[in-house]
């Protein structure tokens, strides 16, 4: 007995296998009438989705991978929370690799995770230098989902936050409120997500005729943003207001603002990246631009899932959302 395919459904609907995904694991990303014919479809072909049985192919490990630059910031424990239920469905088992925002590091995790031929890896990338050999896992029917990442020109699925938007909103946020001079506190450009954050924040400071201090890369974690502070503090006009590009920054400003004497936000405000649980719960709550994280987990373990069970004939698809600024403490203050 053969069983029917998403892409069976996809031409009997006659809409795209990604629709066909969309309307089984998003319904409202679809429009009502393209919906109920894919639905209709589905009925009509008796259309079961794969089971976990069928998702994991024969003779293959049961293991997918999540490799994150951090396993220290809670953005990545979102990200594999939010990835885990629909692995554990599965059969399978999430393993998670730090690779410290170091490339030799990751190398060397995915050579070995190349050799345990696991079943998927999710991966949020240093940088662009293990490009190579995630076109080479995914030549050896490992599927690749980029993290956090667009995929560009690469030959992944992708799932992501649109950051050089969630860079405008938290820049147009400290202009409202006021400030004329933003510094901006950021990890090293050569990680596409903060290189996209300061476009983002560039953009608006530009068109405003507003001052940006760019403070030379730090960590993207909280020494980073005590150092960060330092740097800020030793300019001849500090900035009144400081764009970090993730949470952990952030933290790590407000301390070394707070151990400085400096009053947050009435003498310096700060806003964050990521919206983290210990954003709302810091001694002066962070304003943050919120990414879904658990849906960005959720996503990128779909798309793989996806993909397997699409087998040759599947198609990549790029997914991206939209940030949200979360307004809170640290910039309560109008100038
Ligand atoms: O993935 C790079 C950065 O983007 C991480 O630091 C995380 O916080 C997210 O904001």
């Amino acid at each position: 007995m053969t069983t029917t395919s998403m892409k069976d459904v996809a031409r009997a609907a006659d809409v795209s296998v990604g629709t066909v995904s969309n309307v089984l694991n998003r319904p409202d990303a679809v429009a009502e009438e393209t919906r109920r014919r894919v639905q209709a479809a589905i009925a009509r072909l008796g259309y079961v989705r794969n089971d976990s049985a069928r998702q994991l192919r024969a003779g293959r490990s049961r293991n997918v991978a999540i490799v994150v630059l951090d396993v220290a910031n809670p953005f990545f424990t979102d990200v594999v929370r939010g990835a885990e239920p629909l692995v554990d469905t599965a059969g399978g088992v999430v393993t998670v690799c730090d690779s410290g925002e170091d490339v030799g590091r990751e190398a060397k995790q995915l050579e070995i995770l190349e050799e345990q031929r696991v079943l998927g890896l999710l991966i949020t990338p240093v940088d662009n230098s293990s490009a190579e050999r995630l076109a080479r896992l995914a030549a050896h029917e490992i599927p690749v989902i980029l993290v956090d990442r667009g995929a560009g020109l690469h030959p992944h699925c992708s799932v992501a936050v649109d950051d050089v938007h969630g860079g405008r909103m938290a820049a147009r946020h400290l202009l409202e409120l006021g400030h004329e001079s933003i510094a901006f506190a950021g990890g090293p450009t050569s990680i596409p997500q903060v290189d996209d954050r300061l476009t983002g924040c560039r953009e608006v400071c530009e068109g405003a005729g507003a001052g940006l201090e760019v403070l030379t890369s730090v960590s993207l974690n909280v020494t980073g943003g005590r150092e960060a502070v330092e740097q800020m503090l030793a300019l001849p006009r500090p900035p009144t207001a400081v764009f970090c590009a993730n949470d952990l920054i952030a933290l790590g400003a407000l301390q070394g603002l707070t151990m400085r004497g400096i009053k947050v936000p009435e003498e310096c405000a700060i806003i964050g990246y990521d919206d983290i649980d210990f954003a709302a719960a810091a001694a002066v709550p962070l304003s943050s631009v919120r990414q879904p994280r658990a849906q960005l987990g959720r996503t990128a373990a779909q798309l793989l899932f996806d993909e397997i069970s699409e087998g040759p004939g599947h198609t990549h698809r790029n997914v991206v959302f939209q940030p949200e600024l979360v307004a809170r403490a640290s910039t309560a203050v109008n100038l």
